[in-house]
């Protein structure tokens, strides 16, 4: 089904609307740019906007925590501004400190125990129906989501001169994409748990592991891929407007 067949779904046909938490105060340092890559222009708006739109025109979608850099001067330009469903709190030194903000301030307006979202600001082609699978696979799960899918290449294990130690069996790996889903209450006191601990947190399902949590890994498109260098820019440009063509 197409992003815009799902679209006329109405916000009935899910159980709970989610809150999302959209991490955006990074300040993109591999993409080379002359500012945060989430606000470098993106098929006629910026990156982040594009973010944004994907997700609050999902109906299962109630709001947005926006978490942003402390020094921000781009966000008060966008059009999204006086957008009344975006919440904005402030970013930390690392992604998942910038996380655990945006669940902090949730946290002051949704009980402990509801599913919430976690999505990159820098993945703006998160699709309709990516987002329906996380949605409609949340009932049937006790320990969380994960948006990914399986690799494909044959995978190798390295020694840090990258000769080959072995071959991992493929079949037990996925690629981590977000969006993420855990109960609120549960994702916070992860967090926390690793901050405390001074444990690396990558995504959000790797500290729920560390608290013991086995999160089900939910197959997504994989184009919804992560602007992180510069050539992604051309990559997401692409994939945008073939959305937009099968939509007309
Ligand atoms: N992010 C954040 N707070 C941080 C670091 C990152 O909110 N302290 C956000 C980024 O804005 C991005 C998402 O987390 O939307 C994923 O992080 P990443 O792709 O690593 O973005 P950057 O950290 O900005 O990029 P780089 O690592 O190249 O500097
Ligand atoms: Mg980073």
């Amino acid at each position: 089904m197409t992003d815009k067949a799902r679209s006329s779904t109405s916000t009935e046909q899910f159980q709970q609307a989610f809150w999302v938490v959209v991490p955006a105060a990074g300040v993109g340092e591999r993409m080379l740019a002359d500012r945060p890559k989430q606000y470098l222009p993106l098929a006629g708006k910026s990156v982040l906007e594009q973010t944004l739109n994907r997700l609050l025109s999902h109906p299962g979608i109630i709001g947005v925590v926006l978490v942003l850099a402390e020094d921000d001067s781009y966000w008060e330009q966008t059009e999204l501004v006086t957008e009344k469903r975006i919440l904005i709190t402030r970013g930390g030194e690392q992604r998942f400190h910038s996380v655990l903000n945006g669940l902090k301030r949730l946290a002051e307006i949704i009980p402990k125990q509801d599913w919430v979202m976690v999505h990159d600001a820098a993945r703006p082609c998160i699709s309709h129906d990516d987002l329906n699978s996380l949605i409609l696979a949340t009932p049937k799960t006790k320990d969380g989501l994960v948006l990914g899918a399986p690799v494909r290449d044959t995978m190798k294990q390295v020694d840090s001169s990258a000769q080959v130690l072995s071959t991992l069996d493929r079949s037990c790996l996925w690629h981590a994409f977000t969006p993420q889903v855990f109960r609120l209450g549960e994702l916070e006191a992860a967090l926390t748990a690793c901050l405390d601990k001074n444990l690396p947190v990558t995504d959000e399902a790797s500290a729920m592991e560390y608290c013991g949590y086995h999160p089900q890994m939910v197959q997504g498109s994989e184009h919804n891929i992560k602007i992180t260098r510069p050539k992604d820019l051309c990559l997401a440009e692409m994939i945008l407007k073939t959305v937009a063509e099968e939509q007309e």
